[in-house]
């Protein structure tokens, strides 16, 4: 397999994507996420000619490299690669659990048993959506960008179309824009109550008996959209996600499932990086000087810490 060394525009931008093959990173990720060395550091080994891809060695930057089909050696020694990164979109159908398995002694169908990927990679759904909510599930092994997905701080919105029971007014428009206040619930009590926050809305329909509603929201608390709807009195009749960030759900029947394109893996980076860009300057930027906490966890990608049901 050639190395791919990058005559191709940059990927993300306009025509990348064109000459890339599926599952291809960056050399130096690929060394970093080996445990090799820190991306930088990769870059460093790299450039100084001591990495080889597929018997040659490789000192510009960009290359690119498909985990499991590439050989890379370090300094003569070939690196056992991490896992290939795999990116799937599924249209959830309800009745269905969006994580990897039931609870003990329940055997209900999860997005695992829709999903079977010929390379065996072990795959973890980003954030969840309810039972009965259906719609864009995204699951990967790329836990990094999992969790950054999920974190309100890099703030990438989900988009949800809800049909909920009767006519939502003007006044529960505005109420549900600013921000709502929900219980806050742990270990089955009422602790407190929290704002949720701004929710960008578009009217999509309504008459007496429903309003068909679009909502874009940056965090996902435990049923979040659902709660909203009924604490303005317009309880949810079917719920369905319809985009991440800029990525669509698209042509999926349900059930159904697809590879993201690079192209559209480059997408959710880059609206992750414009997240982060925004926390680092925004209003609630740290303090210079002062340490961040760090805001995602090394756990199993997207493991839920942070998001209950959005
Ligand atoms: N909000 C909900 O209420 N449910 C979901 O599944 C997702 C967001």
């Amino acid at each position: 397999m050639p190395v791919n060394k990058q005559k191709r525009a940059r990927p993300g931008s306009p025509g990348a994507g064109e000459n890339s093959r599926p599952g291809e990173v960056r050399l130096q990720r690929y060394l970093a996420d080996a445990g090799v060395a820190s991306r930088r550091h990769s870059e460093l080994l790299i450039t100084e000619g001591r990495v080889k891809v597929n018997g040659r060695t490789v000192r510009e930057l960009p290359v690119f490299v498909v985990p499991d089909e590439d050989r890379v050696q370090v300094d003569g020694t070939p690196i056992a690669g991490a896992e290939r990164r795999v990116y799937i979109m599924l249209n959830k159908p309800t009745r269905t659990l969006s994580t990897v398995e039931d609870e003990p002694g329940a055997a209900r169908r999860t997005v695992l048993d829709l999903v079977d990927h010929p390379s065996g990679a072990r795959l973890y759904p980003v954030g969840r959506l309810d039972f009965d909510t259906r719609g864009l599930v995204l699951m990967t092994n790329d836990g990094e960008l999992a969790n950054r997905l999920t974190h309100p701080k890099f703030g990438v919105e989900k988009t949800y179309h809800a049909v909920v029971k009767g006519y939502i007014d003007a006044e529960a428009l505005a109420k549900l824009e600013k921000g709502i206040y929900l219980a806050e619930r742990r270990e089955g009590r009422t602790v407190g109550a929290v704002r949720a926050g701004h929710v960008r809305l578009k009217l999509v329909r309504r008459d007496r008996e429903r309003t068909i509603l679009e909502l874009s929201l940056k965090e996902g608390r435990n049923r979040q959209v659902r709660r909203m709807l009924a604490a303005v009195g317009c309880p949810v009749k079917k719920l369905e996600r319809v985009a991440i960030g800029p990525l669509k759900l698209k042509g999926l029947a349900s059930g159904e499932w697809r590879e993201l394109s690079n192209i559209e893996v480059q997408m959710l980076r880059r609206a992750v990086e414009r997240g982060a860009k925004k926390a680092a300057t925004g209003p609630n930027a740290p303090r210079q000087g002062k340490p961040e906490r760090p805001g995602w966890s090394s756990r199993k990608p997207g493991g839920g810490r942070r998001e209950g049901s959005a």
